[in-house]
């Protein structure tokens, strides 16, 4: 059996230690290096891991000097930079908007771990560690699952025909949804029928609101996670009467609650403008 002081004990975890501490800093150096993710395809892909999380800053961070809160946006892009290689994050400023939060964060990973290991460092930064989380949904990003080429021809051509065409987004929202177990105990051309009379109402709406959908069933307590951005407020309220009109509508267990209203703006602006209200 081979005996071992307690010094030399102690030496060795110390090197294995600093070994693991050179280990960590390597491998951060790498991702610090590595090229940021490419956001128009991760924005497109299939497989991406979606999280949103809504944040409500703590009253005892306005009791740090503004000098200390001046410095937490630059703490809070160190952070992006570090996982700029496995994460893409997008802010949104909800103060005014929702009792229950202050912003919102999207982020978009290939891997679902590289977003967890963004947001722990993200929680230990200053601005980070006084945002309470109040929300909290992830979900995967599919092909389409209905209005495809092959099942629904018309439709298809429809969505993939219309583009965009009002100003600049300056609202995003994110609604979750679930379904009951009848929706889920429909046949597929049954589900298929009620789809095609989901698009047909809203692809008029293409133009002026820009959508995204994420899957979160047995990933969360959701089904769907709904992402939309326009800058027609207006327009948006049409869309979601129009589907509130539809026999779809009758399976939802959940529509919203919340629904998370926020202005669009990088991340920087959004911790400037509750750190130092500007
Ligand atoms: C521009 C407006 C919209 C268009 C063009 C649109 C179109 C579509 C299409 C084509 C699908 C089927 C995707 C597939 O084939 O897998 C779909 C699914 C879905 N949409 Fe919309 N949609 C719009 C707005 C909305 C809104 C406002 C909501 C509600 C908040 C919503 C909630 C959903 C949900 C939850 C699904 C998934 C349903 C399921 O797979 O059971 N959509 N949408």
């Amino acid at each position: 059996m081979i005996k071992m002081t307690a010094a030399a004990l102690s030496i060795s975890l110390l090197m294995a230690g600093g070994n693991t501490l050179a280990q960590q800093g390597a491998m951060e150096k790498k991702m610090e290096m590595a090229g940021p993710v490419d956001r128009a395809k991760i924005l497109a892909a299939p497989g991406v891991s979606g999280n949103f999380s809504t944040y409500k800053v703590r009253p005892d961070y306005y009791r740090l000097s503004a000098a200390e809160r001046k410095g937490a946006a630059a703490q809070v892009l160190a952070v992006v930079e570090k996982h700029k290689a496995k994460i893409i994050v997008d802010a949104y400023l909800t103060r005014g908007f929702e009792a229950k939060s202050d912003y919102l964060l999207r982020i978009h990973s290939y891997d679902m771990a590289a977003t967890q290991a963004f947001l722990v460092d993200f929680r230990a930064t200053r601005f980070g560690m006084n945002s309470d989380v109040t929300e909290n949904l992830v979900g995967i990003t599919k092909g389409l699952n209905y209005i495809t080429k092959d099942k629904s021809p018309d439709l298809n051509k429809g969505l993939s025909s219309a583009t965009y065409a009002g100003d600049a987004p300056r609202y995003a929202f994110m609604i979750p949804v679930k379904k009951n177990a009848d929706w889920w105990n429909l046949s597929d051309e049954q589900r298929l029928k009620e789809m095609e009379t989901h698009t047909l109402p809203t692809l008029g709406n293409l133009v002026n609101v820009k959508r995204k959908l994420y899957h979160s069933t047995g990933l969360d307590d959701t089904d769907f996670i709904t992402y939309f951005e326009t800058a027609d407020l207006g327009a948006f309220n049409s869309l979601m009467l129009a589907l509130a009109k539809v026999p779809e509508n009758k399976y939802h267990v959940r529509w919203g609650s919340p629904t998370v209203m926020g202005t669009i703006h990088s991340f920087e602006n959004v911790v400037n403008m509750l750190s130092m209200g500007n």
